[in-house]
């Protein structure tokens, strides 16, 4: 059982990155070394791309999101850790697998919909292929497991379209890959708005809990975390209550539990305050470590440029191979 996936280093990561994906690496990591298989993490810098970016700071965000990943507990003994840059065969592939994508579903992606929507000066024609690379860094590995956030739910669907329109017309060469959503925190939602969900491009920075914020911070985005104006108030997960059931995935997230038992704990609240201190609690307990970690591991340039080498190194003895079946089962390249 093999796992894959992949981080944009494009701003600071938040805590809907940290519930929704990274908790999952951490636990995929462990759990593909266990089946004797292997789970690959990628810093996508060639994603961060499609929309403007300052060639300076592209730097500087790589080496931030690979010592928050580190830090949250990723063990580039036990998996593999990788810059996107640094494989050329995700490159390759993404030409590859472009020949068997339509661009009618291209067209219907939210995410491209949305950022397309957004920018001032040039759509680049990256925006709307950035599905395609995100297929082909996943089918580069045979990868059969992709932990995500819901927002990327179409993303691997269609990479899964791919996979398999590839194998229908050439062979049976590419793995199709399964979708994998957390149960809880698989969609945090703004703090402020929390009718969208927590980003960092899109969402209010008073709503935003970001991984490296410091503890007080925490607490405070959290004390002024919109509810609802329910009375008596009610601690419950429900449709109609979007700021509340927010509030109660993060602290069940937290802590580790079900939100079931998050609703029985606070029981004899006295009001959303209860609930509010005891998330910016939990929320701080987690990620109190990681930001310790954080210090020292982004200290230090070298030893991350390091870790990356020696995982391209990994890396690269899984994707040489897909593409030298890929290459010869499409007739590019020398013979085989
Ligand atoms: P990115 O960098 O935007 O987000 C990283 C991960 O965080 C999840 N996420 C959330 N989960 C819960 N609640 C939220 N509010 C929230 N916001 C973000 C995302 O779903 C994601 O899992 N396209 C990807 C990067 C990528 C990739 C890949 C992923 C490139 N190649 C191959 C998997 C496999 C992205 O932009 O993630």
């Amino acid at each position: 059982m093999r796992i894959f996936s992949g981080i944009q280093p494009t701003g600071r990561k938040h805590l809907g990155n940290y519930i929704g994906a990274i908790v999952q690496y951490v636990e995929g990591q462990h759990r593909a070394a266990a089946a004797g298989d292997i789970a690959i993490f990628c810093v996508v810098d060639l994603h961060a791309m499609t929309v403007p970016w300052n060639p300076v700071e592209m730097r500087e965000r790589v080496y931030d999101t690979a010592a928050i990943l580190l830090a949250a507990g990723l063990d580039p003994e036990q998996c593999i850790f990788i810059r996107q840059s640094d494989i050329p065969e995700h490159t390759e592939l993404a030409w590859h697998m472009g020949a068997v994508t339509a661009h009618g579903d291209l067209n219907r992606m939210h995410q491209f919909k949305e950022k397309s929507a957004r920018q001032r000066d040039l759509v680049s024609a990256d925006l709307f292929t950035y599905p395609v690379l995100m297929a082909a860094d996943v089918l580069a590995y045979r990868a059969n497991e992709v932990p995500v956030g819901d927002d990327q739910r179409q993303h691997v669907e269609l990479m899964r379209d791919v996979a398999q329109r590839f194998n229908d017309r050439f062979g049976e060469i590419l793995v199709v890959p399964e979708l994998k959503i957390p149960e809880l925190g698989a969609r945090i939602m703004d703090l402020q708005d929390p009718t969208s969900k927590m980003s960092t491009t899109s969402g209010s920075p008073e709503g935003t809990v970001y991984v490296l914020d410091d503890a007080k911070t925490v607490e405070k985005k959290f004390k002024r975390a919109v509810t609802d104006s329910d009375d008596p108030p009610r601690i419950v997960r429900d449709p109609s209550k979007p700021g509340v059931s927010n509030l109660i995935d993060i602290l069940a997230a937290a802590r580790g539990t079900s939100f079931a038992e998050v609703e029985a704990s606070l029981a004899d609240a006295r009001g959303y305050g209860d609930l509010k201190v005891a998330t910016a609690e939990a929320v701080n307990a987690l990620l109190d470590p990681v930001r310790d970690r954080y210090t020292a591991l982004r200290a230090d340039e070298d030893v991350l440029e390091a870790i990356f080498a020696a995982g391209a190194a990994k890396a690269r003895e899984i994707t040489r191979d897909t593409l030298a079946d890929v290459r010869q089962a499409i007739g590019v390249g020398p013979r085989g």
